[in-house]
């Protein structure tokens, strides 16, 4: 019933590492939806990993074929779309987001996020100097953006069943 309710596309957005593709590929499951992860698809419409992307073209380039491809995808069919960290930051992207879908706001720590940014390597921005300190700024300065999702989910350390279920209850 929950599922037949939700008439636009689910977005989540919020930190690197704070679990959007783990839990978005998990609430898509439970609601019959396809799930999107916007950073793959940017990777397969650029031909190239995302590290790539920023190298050759920097981050302005990134951002912006971001959100080219966050607008094809939050036009079509219901689906759970997880997002790259910065997307909700542009503030382009985060009123095409606002105006077409549900924004989700997944937050943690940045402990937690530093536990979980260590199992995959593709995040340019952590390697531009210590991790720890990146995440905190990035954190404190990405907070304003952040907000104005409609919903706000803090997930806490460990396995991301009770997020799921943070998510579950915010969207009824
Ligand atoms: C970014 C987050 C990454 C990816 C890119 C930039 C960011 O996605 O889009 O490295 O600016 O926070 P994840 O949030 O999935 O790590």
């Amino acid at each position: 019933a929950l599922a037949r309710r939700i008439d636009r596309p689910l977005v989540l957005v919020g930190m690197m590492g704070v679990g959007k593709s783990s839990v978005g590929r998990k609430l898509a499951t439970l609601l019959h939806m396809p799930f999107v992860d916007a950073d793959d698809e940017i990777e397969r419409a650029a031909q190239m990993t995302i590290p790539e992307i920023f190298e050759r073209f920097g981050e302005a380039h990134f951002r912006d074929g971001e959100r080219r491809v966050i607008a094809r995808l939050v036009d079509g069919e219901r689906k759970v779309i997880a997002t790259g960290g910065g997307a909700f930051v542009n503030p382009e992207t985060r009123a095409l987001i606002l105006d077409r879908a549900i924004a989700i706001w997944l937050d943690s720590d940045v402990e937690t996020l530093l536990e979980r940014v260590g199992r995959k390597d593709n995040r340019p921005l952590l390697k531009q100097g210590n991790p720890r300190e990146i995440l905190t700024r990035l954190r404190d300065e990405r907070r304003p953006a952040y907000e104005q999702a409609p919903i706000h989910v803090i997930s806490t350390r460990g396995p991301h069943g009770r997020t799921l279920g943070k998510v579950l209850k915010g969207i009824q």
